[in-house]
């Protein structure tokens, strides 16, 4: 209920001005999100780049409005991938995407959004990296893979992304679940109602483990995005029981979240990529993620109410 009202808050554009406004709330937001330039972005990667970490960049922005702000988003993530590889740390730093900030919302919006994904795959390609496309409600989920699958036919490591929470991802992570496929498992960011989407904890907990051992199991390319002590400790077990190596399966979390134990899985030899936001259009981001934190509200309430 509380990361529904949350989530609620993201389309307020009162609540956004308010908090954008209070000085706590930019404390909040450097917790989370890099900066909001691509210097900002590279900066940020180049120091995880240097603990051992790897790297997904997210140039923060979705459901765009219009064809222009669409194109507008493909010259950011161009301009990123540009500048990851002067900094020469493209290698260890992909892209992440959502479809929603390439306008597949709008009228013609998958075509669109896949003429538009494309052109970051192959930016990303020429600088030897790829890109992840993010999943957003589940509304979006067969233009989302349906995108990703397309994408595929060029550039075959263009990751896709499922949540646990969603009743259809056991089906669509036997789909996915072939040679070299690269699939980011999340528990799911988005207030889904219960006909499409597992809504207790323990219920997502328990797909969310179904999910993985297909995941583990098959021949692809695992993506194990969770903070959760339970769920690591699960995927380890996991793979250490498939005989994966270490280079074929991989940890990714949030930047900003658990960065000690980020560190400390690296230091042990597992691969670790660290989602990476960066931008001015953080607002809905950061209500995401302090949904999935009751503690950090505090600090929000404090942002709505202070007349600092
Ligand atoms: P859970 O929320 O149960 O948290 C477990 C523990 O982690 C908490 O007890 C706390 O210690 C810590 N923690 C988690 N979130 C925190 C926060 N915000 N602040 C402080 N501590 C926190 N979702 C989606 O719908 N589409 C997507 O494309 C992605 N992409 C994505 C990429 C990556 C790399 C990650 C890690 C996550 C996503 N997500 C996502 C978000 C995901 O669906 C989920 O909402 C969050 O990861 C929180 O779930 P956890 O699995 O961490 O468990």
């Amino acid at each position: 209920m509380l990361r529904g009202a949350l989530l609620g808050l993201a389309g307020s554009s009162r609540a956004r001005q308010l908090a954008v406004a209070a000085p706590v709330t930019r404390q909040l937001v450097e917790r989370f999100v890099a900066g909001e330039t691509v210097d900002d972005a590279v900066r940020a990667a180049a120091a995880l780049v240097s603990d051992g970490l790897v790297v997904s960049v997210d140039r923060l922005g979705e459901d765009v409005a219009d064809p222009t702000a669409a194109a507008a988003t493909v010259t950011g993530y161009l301009d990123l991938l540009a500048a990851l590889d002067r900094a020469g740390i493209a290698g260890a730093v992909e892209v992440s995407c959502k479809l929603s900030a390439l306008g597949a919302a709008l009228p013609d919006g998958p075509a669109r959004a896949l003429d538009l994904a494309g052109q970051i795959a192959d930016a990303a390609a020429d600088v030897g990296t790829t890109m992840t496309v993010d999943m957003e409600d589940h509304t979006t989920t067969d233009v989302v893979l349906g995108t990703v699958m397309a994408l595929r036919e060029r550039h075959s490591s263009v990751g896709a992304v499922l949540q646990a929470a969603l009743r259809r991802t056991p089906a669509d992570a036997q789909r996915l679940a072939t040679a070299g496929s690269r699939v980011r498992l999340c528990k799911g960011a988005y207030d889904e109602p219960g006909t499409v989407a597992h809504t207790s904890a323990a219920e997502v907990d328990k797909a969310y483990v179904r999910v993985l051992r297909t995941l583990i199991n098959g021949p692809g390319y695992p993506m194990v995005a969770t903070h959760d002590p339970r769920l690591l400790a699960i995927a380890a077990a996991l793979a250490t029981t498939a005989g994966r190596s270490a280079d074929s399966i991989e940890y990714q979390m949030l930047y900003g979240v658990r960065p000690a134990e980020q560190r400390r899985l690296a230091a042990q030899g597992r691969r670790v990529r660290v989602y990476l936001p960066y931008g001015t259009d953080w607002w809905r981001y950061l209500l995401r993620r302090l949904g999935e934190r009751p503690a950090n509200l505090a600090l929000l309430g404090r942002a709505l109410t202070s007349r600092d």
